[in-house]
């Protein structure tokens, strides 16, 4: 599929410049029809009802695990859904068993989600050991090394930081967590359905996902990988209808994985249409998806810095699919405002729900950032509209 078929299956796009995908994407048209299919011939609960749509919903959703699982090389039953990423990484933070003394390694350039749930468990007696990341945003995993002791319990870690779009060494970490014995989470919510993942390559126990960004599906969708040798480590959070094998009166025995963390009626038609925004962004395929990616990334890094007064984060060769920039000047969301009046181009602006990175990267000053963030669907010509933009805002705001 060319960009061209994709912004035709997505009719918002001719009417705003969309440059926000790390805060969500717009739906294509077959991802809604697999959701109002559902709604509308066979809108049923899944996993409990032997009637046939009942049946039709649990095996519908079920091949959306399966598909989800072949993207990421991994077993369906590795899957768990969730609502977001942040209900991901909450399932783990809250689900795992420490010790007291024990401690987690997170770095300054996370997402308050693959952070706060960290410090709340100050709360247990666990201890956070922050890791800085470099002026570009990118960890130096021999920082990680010096912090690891046998009181490590897990690292934590974004694969692409959401306010700068810094590509994070996970493999390599990965390598360290495998010989130090200590248990591996990554965030991939800015990773994935922008570039190719394979679970195995990462060797991590656990990794977030959303399903309504990169993945082009749903908002309410998003999932947590759990290593299946990882599993029985993981406590639910969630019980209730659906996470139990047997209960008597004063017992309880819970299901096979993943249904123990599956408490309740689940999202159906968002896991449904996830399913198919997955069919949907293999039939563009991965590899051209990249490549767009990183040209237009490099448009846009190359273009903004040419401005004067503006100031870009990150370095050009370890960022994807974003850039982070300010006008000298001007507040970020002042930029964002403008953006959006004089040519209808959406971005995002302020902290980013990262405040430890945006001050780690010196632009708390400005109230945060402004953030241009991009999929497939966007062109050329939006780039260059976006960079006209911000010239003429500099030319008459900035200093
Ligand atoms: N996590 C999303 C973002 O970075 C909302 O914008």
């Amino acid at each position: 599929m060319e960009v061209t078929d994709v912004r035709a299956d997505i009719p918002f796009l001719d009417e705003v410049i969309y440059l926000d995908a790390a805060s969500t994407t717009p739906t294509p048209q077959p991802v809604v029809d697999a959701m109002c299919e559902y709604y509308q011939h066979f809108n049923s609960n899944t996993g409990r009802g032997a009637y046939r749509t009942a049946v039709k919903a649990t095996s519908e959703m079920e091949k959306a695990r399966e598909k989800i699982a072949k993207l990421i090389n991994c077993d369906a039953q590795e899957i768990i859904f969730t609502k977001n990423t942040t209900e991901a990484v909450n399932l783990v933070a809250n689900g795992l068993k420490f010790n007291k003394g024990q401690s987690v390694v997170v770095p300054n350039i996370e997402h308050h989600s693959n952070f706060v749930p960290w410090l709340n468990l100050h709360n247990r007696g666990v201890k956070t050991k922050i890791i800085k990341s470099g002026s570009d945003g990118v960890l130096d995993v021999s920082d990680i090394e010096d912090v690891i002791d046998k009181n490590t319990k897990l690292i934590t870690i974004t694969h692409v930081s959401n306010s700068i779009g810094s590509i994070q060494p996970v493999e390599e970490i990965g390598e360290l967590t495998r010989e130090n014995n200590i248990l591996y989470m990554v965030d991939a919510a800015q990773s994935v359905g922008h570039m190719s993942i394979d679970v195995n390559k990462i060797n991590a126990d656990f990794i977030a996902f959303p399903g309504h960004k990169g993945l082009l599906g749903p908002v309410g969708t998003g999932f947590l990988y759990c290593k299946k040798e990882i599993a029985d480590a993981l406590s639910p959070v969630n019980l209730g209808g659906g996470t139990v094998s047997d209960v008597t009166e004063d017992h309880f025995k819970l299901a096979d994985v993943p249904a123990r963390f599956e408490g309740g009626t689940q999202n159906i038609s968002g896991i449904i249409g996830l399913g198919a925004a997955v069919d949907y962004i293999n039939r563009i395929g991965m590899g051209k998806i990249e490549k767009h990616g990183r040209k237009l990334t490099k448009i846009m890094y190359d273009g903004i810095s040419e401005i004067e007064n503006s100031i870009v984060y990150g370095h050009p060769e370890h960022i994807y699919d974003m850039v982070g920039f300010n006008i000298n000047g001007v507040n970020c969301h002042d930029v964002a405002k403008i953006l959006d009046e004089q040519k209808t181009i959406c971005v995002r602006s302020g902290m980013h729900c990262a405040i430890p990175a945006i001050r780690q990267i010196g632009a708390f000053e400005f109230g945060g950032t402004v953030r241009a963030s991009i999929h497939y669907y966007n062109t050329e010509e939006e780039i260059k509209t976006l960079i006209d933009t911000l010239d003429e805002i500099s030319r008459f705001l900035g200093n």
